[in-house]
């Protein structure tokens, strides 16, 4: 298989709709609203192909599943902490991942945070 530089790998692709879909969560909270479905493509955390040098180690799956579980508590009707704190835990959970991972994009995703 011929490498193209410019094709973004699945688990790029996975990134950039977890973002753009966090920060729609983080808009319908501002405006009062409570999200109610967790995005079951998120799962594909676990399976997405990485980039070329990047490897499925056991720290990236550690933090896999830990993302998961509190992206999962954000969409759960009966937590106990307000939906800005589990939030706000799911994009740390991001950023915990990205100090191990990929330090490139953490400037970005801090700007999802609820301040
Ligand atoms: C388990 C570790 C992990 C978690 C959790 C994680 N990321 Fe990532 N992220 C990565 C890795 C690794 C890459 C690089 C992927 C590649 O190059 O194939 C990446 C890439 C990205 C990128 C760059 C995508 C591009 O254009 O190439 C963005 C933006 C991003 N992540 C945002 C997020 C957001 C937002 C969250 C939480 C909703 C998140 N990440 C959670 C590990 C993680």
């Amino acid at each position: 298989m011929v490498y193209d530089m410019y094709k973004p790998s699945e688990m790029s692709i996975l990134m950039n709709d977890m973002y753009a879909y966090n920060l729609k969560i983080k808009q319908a909270i501002l405006e009062g609203e409570t999200p109610t479905e967790f995005p079951s493509n998120f799962l594909n955390i676990y399976t997405a192909e990485l980039s070329e040098f990047k490897s499925r180690n056991e720290v990236f799956q550690g933090f896999s599943t830990l993302f998961i579980e509190t992206q999962k508590e954000v969409f759960n009707p009966n937590a106990t902490l307000s939906i800005t704190e589990r939030y706000n835990n799911s994009i740390n959970l991001c950023i915990s991942c990205h100090t191990k991972e990929c330090t490139g994009p953490i400037p970005k995703i801090k700007k999802l945070l609820i301040k």
